[in-house]
């Protein structure tokens, strides 16, 4: 029995009756459940009925709000709708016969330590492996300074949890990582977003940012970025910006926080010089195998600063103990064993196929007046609608139409993106994405008659960014 209860005057845990229906006729049985000092008097309302904990939570848990699309998730996950909404890996491609061998070999031969605790720092060899490949990028760096994590998720989680007081501000570009946004609302920091254009952040917005925090006395932590092929922008930072807005960071003294789950997935096989390359004592850098092998590992790096690693240790040991040793050993075998590179440009040609289908789709579909980006890799097109259209009103009739896509407002933690949306090529077959973008094409087309015949067509307010789920990550 859930919920409590006021009887005439007498406050109750629960009542209940139960009405027995016999020869003779009905007897109802009355069973009262009265208050005592073990239980005491709750607050009444519908809110307690549903959730009698809601006095207790912590005050940091009243910005974490559900993603919209996780609300429509059982819906946008029948196999009828086109799920434009997602960020999955596409995982088809990996090599599952030589993966289920190795994971048998490693228990086999290992198994003693794959199954126990390991060190929160993460294990050597894996840490060795991970500088070979960040060197790509140009970061050179020292295996202790690498800190495994349960994918770069926990990475935003400790980083934020190590230099977020309540009220700091976090600079991020103007759209942002749905799960970077959740993290920095957990830790109560207040997010300023700088805008972006099709060579991602702006660096005059950045230091007009940053002027503005300082005239009002308000301590900026970390400037949090996606320089390659931006979830959800598509963009990338332009190189020529690069040591630009380290030079304002350094001036303004801000550290920067360089989130890069997407850098070897570029379509032409480029690779862009890391920002922690250009200035190893001021950059954090994120790392992640999420989208170049297997997601559901969750296996993700933090490479800091030196006195940084010290602190984001203790943070990992008090939050998981230690990332999962069997995990850390298949990812490492993974790398020593197998054509790991040859297998990240089997992923990209998958990527660009999709992304090939979903430009060509929106070209010759979308109505005047959209406009979207042209990503060079990684998942995601993020696609402007015409003036009047809110993207989050319309996805409930997307839905039915049987298409789904990410609305913009959960890319902001200002309530911005109403005009926005996030398109995701990377999981539905090509076919599927053409016929996604058919789809939404139609719901827009009638989205704007409807502008054209009764104005503006508002959303429900819903505040704040939303908690990241794996169907917006
Ligand atoms: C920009 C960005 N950062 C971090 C993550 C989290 O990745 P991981 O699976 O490594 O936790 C994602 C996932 O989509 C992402 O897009």
């Amino acid at each position: 029995m859930v919920g409590w209860l006021h009887s005439g005057g007498s406050t109750y845990r629960w009542k209940l009756t139960v009405r027995l229906i016999t020869d003779s006729g009905p007897i109802d049985i009355r069973v009262e459940c009265p208050m005592t000092e073990n239980h005491p008097v709750k607050p009444q309302g519908g809110r307690h009925n549903l959730d009698p904990h809601l006095d207790r939570y912590a005050a940091r848990t009243a910005g974490m709000t559900a993603s919209e699309i996780r609300a429509l998730f059982s819906v946008a996950s029948r196999p009828e709708v086109v799920s434009l909404a997602g960020g999955m890996p596409n995982l088809a491609a990996l090599p599952l016969g030589t993966l289920s061998t190795q994971v048998a070999e490693i228990i086999a031969e290992d198994g003693l330590v794959a199954l126990q605790y390991g060190s929160a720092h993460g294990i050597p060899v894996l840490r060795e492996q991970i500088c070979e490949i960040m060197a790509l990028e140009g970061i050179s760096a020292h295996p202790d300074d690498i800190v495994v994590t349960v994918g770069s998720q926990m990475g935003l989680d400790m980083v934020t949890r190590l230099f977020c007081d309540p009220g700091d501000i976090v600079i991020a570009e103007g759209p942002s990582y749905v799960g970077a946004l959740g993290s920095f609302t957990a830790y109560q920091a207040d997010v300023v977003h700088v805008a972006m254009d099709e060579d991602g952040l702006v660096p005059e917005g950045l230091r007009a940012a940053l002027e503005d925090a300082k005239k009002n006395g308000r301590r900026v932590k970390f400037l949090y970025t996606i320089p390659n092929f931006h979830n959800p922008a598509g963009v990338t930072l332009a190189v020529e910006r690069r040591a630009e807005i380290l030079e304002i960071c350094r001036t303004y003294g801000v550290l920067v926080v360089e989130d890069n789950p997407y850098g070897l997935l570029g379509f032409e096989n480029q690779i862009y010089p890391a920002l922690r390359s250009l200035d190893p004592d001021n950059v954090v850098y994120l790392g992640s195998f999420s989208k170049t092998f297997a997601s559901g590992l969750r296996v993700g790096w933090v490479l800091a600063p030196h006195a940084v690693r010290e602190k984001l240790v203790l943070a990992a040991e008090s939050a998981t103990l230690c990332p999962p040793t069997l995990n850390q050993m298949i990812v490492s075998r993974y790398l020593s064993t197998h054509d790991w590179k040859g297998q990240i440009k089997i992923f990209q040609e998958n990527y660009r196929e999709r992304r090939d289908a979903m430009l060509s789709a929106l070209e010759q579909q979308m109505p005047p007046g959209c406009s979207w980006t042209h990503p060079d890799g990684g998942f995601y097109v993020w696609l402007t609608v015409p003036e009047g259209v809110d993207t989050k009103a319309m996805l409930p009739r997307a839905v039915t139409a049987r298409v789904a896509y990410a609305s913009g407002t959960g890319f902001y933690a200002d309530g911005f993106g109403s005009r926005q949306l996030r398109l995701s090529y990377c999981y539905p077959t090509p076919e599927r994405i053409r016929e996604g973008v058919r789809r939404l094409a139609a719901v827009l087309e009638s989205e704007m008659d409807l502008v054209r015949t009764f104005g503006n067509v508002k959303s429900r307010a819903i505040s704040g960014p939303e908690s990241p789920s794996p169907d917006t990550a």
